[in-house]
């Protein structure tokens, strides 16, 4: 085998492992079709205490703050979760480290009753 064969095999290796360690150290990306499923929550109340901790700041009372209204958007659950895992322009990103998938339900019951998602 040449050097240059052996120095070609190394660099080929670098590059799969330098691949690998990117794809692993990424935030994870959602799917609308992954996100379709019926509200799994009817805790208001729950979910009225996820949204005074997680969103209440940037839109208040469903209203326009920091961000824009979303009372009455009439969203679909899907696009709701969607929304709260993967974050947006100046929106940040809730992982499940931050609101469980229990609580985002819980969140999705309440946002139903300020017409912010439509079931
Ligand atoms: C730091 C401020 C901030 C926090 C906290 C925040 N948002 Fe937002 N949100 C924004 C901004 C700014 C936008 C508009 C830009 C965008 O869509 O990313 C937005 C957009 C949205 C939209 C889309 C509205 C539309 O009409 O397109 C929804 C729905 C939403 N937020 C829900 C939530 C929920 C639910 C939470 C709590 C889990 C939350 N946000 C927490 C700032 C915030």
């Amino acid at each position: 085998m040449g050097k240059k064969l052996i120095l070609g095999l190394m660099i080929g290796m670098l590059a799969i492992a330098y691949g690998c360690s990117k794809e692993s150290t990424g935030t994870t990306a959602y799917s609308l079709e992954d996100l379709d499923y019926p509200i799994g929550s009817t805790d208001v109340a729950a979910g009225t205490e996820v949204y005074a901790e997680y969103c209440e700041g940037c839109h208040p009372g469903g209203e326009e703050g920091d961000g824009p209204k979303i009372a009455g958007t009439g969203d679909s659950p899907s696009q709701l979760r969607w929304k709260v895992r993967s974050g947006g322009d100046d929106m940040p990103a809730f992982g499940p480290d931050k609101i469980s998938d229990a609580d985002l339900e819980a969140l999705l019951a309440y946002a139903l009753t300020i017409g912010a998602v439509v079931n």
